[in-house]
């Protein structure tokens, strides 16, 4: 298991906040900023796209952790510019040829991420294990902020952990996406969890943002 890791989901960010928010997480040394994007076709829904990844990058040196939710991620790839240190998450579900999309991230230099919906089971990404740098776990279906976790989801990633590692793949590393809320990744870690993606359920909830993420921090790496 790798270290604990907090990817902030920007959709979930106040717009008229958002300079505060990221020169926050810059002091706190946040690894990724976590990119949804939304084609209203492969998810009910619409979501950040190129203007909003090419204003980040602009503002702020945090790599980004592009999670592609549109059918036929391979033939967009280049719209994102996708730079090393970056992950790019495309789903097993959105293109028929998962293994050709992958080595593609790999050759535009980011690093290559298969993401699976709670229905999709372990066998779909398998055989790709070398061609990639980590597993996007979701935990709800993708296309909204505020779900409630499929509780399957859990156990799904205490046995993707035990695959990997009992496969020669101890590197490889896990996201969760979807009510990650405190507790649940509590839980999540123990199932074998590295980065968290923090939405409405961690970071972006009433109170004070910074305050959340010291909470994190003190109950996840006590775990
Ligand atoms: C769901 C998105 C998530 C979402 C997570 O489709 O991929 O990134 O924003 O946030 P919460 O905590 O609201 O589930
Ligand atoms: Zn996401």
């Amino acid at each position: 298991m790798g270290k604990v890791q907090l990817s902030p989901s920007m959709m979930c960010a106040d717009i008229f906040k958002l300079a505060e928010t990221v020169h926050l997480f810059e002091k706190h040394n946040v690894p990724y900023l976590h990119i949804d994007v939304m084609d209203g076709v492969f998810v009910p829904n619409i979501m950040l796209g190129t203007s909003e990844i090419k204003q980040l990058r602009e503002f702020s040196k945090i790599p980004l952790d592009i999670h592609l939710m549109i059918n036929e991620p391979g033939d967009r790839l280049e719209w994102f510019e996708p730079r090393q240190g970056d992950y790019v998450s495309v789903h097993a579900e959105s293109t028929r040829h998962l293994q050709r999309v992958l080595a593609k991230i790999r050759s535009l230099g980011a690093k290559p991420m298969a993401a699976i919906n709670p229905a999709t089971p372990l066998s779909a990404i398998e055989e790709i294990f070398p061609d990639i740098e980590a597993v996007l776990v979701m935990c709800v279906n993708p296309g909204y902020a505020g779900q409630k976790l499929v509780p399957q989801t859990l156990d799904k990633i205490r046995r993707l952990r035990n695959m990997l590692d009992d496969s020669g793949f101890p590197d490889i590393e896990i996201e969760v996406d979807g009510n990650v809320t405190i507790e649940n990744a509590v839980k999540m870690r123990k199932a074998g969890a590295d980065i968290f993606v923090a939405g409405t359920s961690l970071l972006f909830r009433p109170g004070n943002m910074e305050d959340h993420i010291l909470n994190f921090n003190r109950e996840l790496y006590s775990v």
